[in-house]
Formats: C-alpha cells, structure tokens, sequence
C-alpha cells in the first residue's frame, strides 16, 4: 500500500491541482490532499471552505482504485507526513522558476525524514501559468478565470468577491 501527501494552500485549488492528483492517482494507492493550516498568512477561504472545496471538486477526478482523502495539517510537514504513514510527497512543477524552491524544500525535508521520497509531477501544459495566486488576483480585478478553476470555485469566489 502506497500512501502520498499532496500538502499545499490550495487557496483555491486550481485545474492544474486537480489534473496533479488525477496523475498521481495512478502511482499510489492513496493520496492523502493536505491543506496546510497557516496561522499568519490571510487566506481567502478558510482551511475548512479549502477542504469541502476539495472533497466536492475531487469527486469529479477519475482517480481510479487510488483512494483520496482530504486532511489538514499544521507544523512541520516531515512530522505530518510520518504520523501518516506517508511514502511520498508530491509537488507540482509548471516551469523551471518552481524547481529551485521546491527542490531546497525537497532536500531539507530529506534531511529531516529521508524515508520519505519527495515525486516532482508535471501538470498538463494548459497550467503551467496557473496559480492560485494568480487566479485571486485576476479574479479579484475583475478578470475571468474561466477553465483555470473548477466551476465550484469560480462560486465559491464570486460569493467571496460580491461579485454578480
Ligand atoms: O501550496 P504551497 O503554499 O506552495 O505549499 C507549501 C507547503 C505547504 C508544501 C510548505 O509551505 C510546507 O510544507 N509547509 C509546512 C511547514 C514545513 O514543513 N516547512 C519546512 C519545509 S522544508
């Protein structure tokens, strides 16, 4: 039985969040999508709205025989990840300016926990620019994310941005 975290803000998750978990459905056999809990930072959505948009967007994945469950997190991610039982960590790389970053994370939590191997996925093309940053952003100005997100979260944010 091999288990993988799938740890993020997912503030809000994006097609290029769902399009990593349905590929990495097909190497484990449960994912477990971790919403850090981030006293500091000002979320958009609550870790609880983060997570039941998840639950809601990811039943509409084909993620086959994999099983995948939705958690949150707080703390280190290497202890989370050990209490968990976790094989591996799984992050999504658009684009060559994500590799320095998460491979200085991918090391130290090596270091921290070298039983647990960190898996570098590559999202379709079509959201290599896709963040969720980005996506508050141009929504927030009155853009539209239109086919970056799932339909529920494009709701979800006109009702957070009082937006007809
Ligand atoms: O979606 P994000 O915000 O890029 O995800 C970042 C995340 C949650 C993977 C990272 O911030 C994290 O693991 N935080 C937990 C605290 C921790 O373990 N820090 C040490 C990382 S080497």
């Amino acid at each position: 039985m091999r288990r993988a975290i799938y740890p993020g803000s997912f503030d809000p998750v994006t097609n290029g969040h769902l399009d990593i978990i349905g590929r990495c459905s097909r190497l484990f056999d449960e994912i477990v999508v971790a919403v850090l809990v981030h006293p500091e930072k000002r979320p958009l959505f609550t870790v609880e709205e983060r997570q039941s948009i998840l639950r809601d967007v990811i039943s509409g994945v084909d993620t086959g025989a994999c099983r995948v469950v939705v958690d949150s997190f707080e703390g280190l991610l290497m202890q989370y990840a050990v209490e968990k039982q976790a094989d591996a960590i799984v992050r999504g790389i658009r684009a060559i300016s994500d590799y320095e970053y998460e491979l200085q994370m991918a090391l130290m939590n090596r270091r921290l926990e070298p039983r647990v191997e960190t898996v570098f996925m590559m999202s379709a093309e079509a959201y290599s620019y896709v963040s969720s940053r980005l996506v508050k952003e141009v929504y927030g100005l009155g853009g539209s994310v239109a086919g970056l997100v799932p339909e529920v979260v494009e709701a979800r944010m006109r009702e957070k941005f009082g937006r007809a």
